[in-house]
């Protein structure tokens, strides 16, 4: 049988991406990002973002075409992220896909944003099991994943019940002084610093949230970065107040090291209690090079293989869900129709 050519929109953030594939193999992942725009306020501005995405939109359907050399015409269906995200950036990518739709008769599916961060596993000859976990930490997540079906059947384990990782790196580079996107500025700041230095807090990682394995507590799988945040906060006071020095890469350092010691605790754990013998890492955090090294160690050590897919994939890209569209058209999953609304808080 012919493998489905599926063209893949992704909006939710505030990157345009349009990514196309044949079946596994991934043809372009065009890519575009506002992060520009948005870096002068400190975070991502959703009104910001939708405009960019208005504009950004042709151009980078185009740039994913001609590095395909395809036309539309070549496309057997196309696949958007419908959520969760921002709502208004959401919007711009599902009217465009529903356009395109309406103007080719190609098939559409709206697509959930985390289910085709896991998804991305498949593409370019990554090998799977039928079962497998995912550990997803970005800016607007930080979940434990077992998935038994990407079309059907994908179980949250554990997820955060504040901020996001990638929001906390963001949070504490402030606090710091160190600039927005946070995350690559405390993993660079981090390499000069004493990991042991401070010792900051594990969020949840007491026996009463942990629980024992027979009788697990309500959040043993669950992430809280608010008070390693805060932490922190009182911890550059107390300089402040000394009047002396802030030790900013011995705190970056210090901070990371609680960051990815209780991601990569809690994630190990998981996949063993729940049988689970591989474990796909994505999302804007797995740059992290302190989290990619303890989570390469503490799987190795656990007989856990990990899989991390190229960056490109890591972070959010059209190609992660023209990759889970591929999979809905080849397991036979009807179309979504042209009047599902977009859900900034998709489950
Ligand atoms: O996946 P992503 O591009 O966008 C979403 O949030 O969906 O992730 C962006 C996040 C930001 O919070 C950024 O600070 C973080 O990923 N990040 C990092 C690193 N590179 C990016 N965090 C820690 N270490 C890094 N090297
Ligand atoms: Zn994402």
């Amino acid at each position: 049988t012919k493998e489905p050519v599926v063209l893949g929109i992704e909006s939710s953030c505030d990157e345009t991406g349009v990514g196309i594939v044949r079946g596994t193999q991934l043809l372009a992942n065009a890519v575009s990002s506002s992060m520009d725009e948005h870096v002068r306020f400190g975070g991502v501005i959703p009104e910001i973002a939708a405009r960019a995405h208005l504009e950004a939109f042709v151009p980078t359907l185009q740039q994913a075409l001609d590095t395909a050399e395809l036309t539309l015409d070549d496309i057997d269906a196309i696949a958007v992220t419908s959520g969760p995200g921002l709502a208004g950036a959401l919007m711009v990518g599902v009217s465009a896909a529903k356009a395109l739709a309406l103007a080719t008769g190609k098939p559409l599916y709206g697509i959930n944003h985390l289910v085709a961060h896991v998804g991305v596993g498949v593409l370019e000859g990554t090998v799977l099991p039928p079962t497998f976990g995912a550990l997803l930490v970005s800016g607007g997540h930080t979940e434990i994943l077992k998935v038994t079906s990407l079309t059907n059947d994908v179980h949250l384990l554990g997820s955060t019940i504040d901020d996001a990782a990638g929001e906390a790196y963001d949070k504490v580079a402030r606090l710091l002084g160190l600039g927005y996107p946070g995350g690559p500025a405390i993993d660079k700041a981090a390499k000069d610093g004493d990991r042991k230095a401070f010792r900051f807090p594990r969020g949840l990682s007491l026996p009463k949230f942990v629980g024992s394995a027979e009788n697990p507590g309500k959040h043993r799988n669950n992430f809280s970065f608010s008070g390693l945040k805060t932490a922190v906060a009182r911890c550059v006071e107390h300089f402040e107040a000394a009047g002396e020095p802030i030790p900013v890469a011995d705190i970056a350092a210090s901070f990371q090291e609680a960051v990815v010691d209780v991601i990569t605790a809690k994630a190990v754990r998981a996949m063993k209690e729940n049988n689970l013998t591989t474990v796909l890492l994505g999302g804007g955090v797995a740059a992290n090079t302190r989290l990619r090294e303890l989570l390469a160690a503490r799987c190795a050590s656990a007989g856990i293989a990990l899989v991390v897919p190229p960056f490109s994939l890591c972070t959010d890209n059209g190609g992660m869900v023209a990759g889970l569209g591929a999979q809905l058209v080849a397991d036979g999953v009807e179309p979504s129709g042209l009047d599902f609304a977009t859900d900034s808080s998709q489950p």
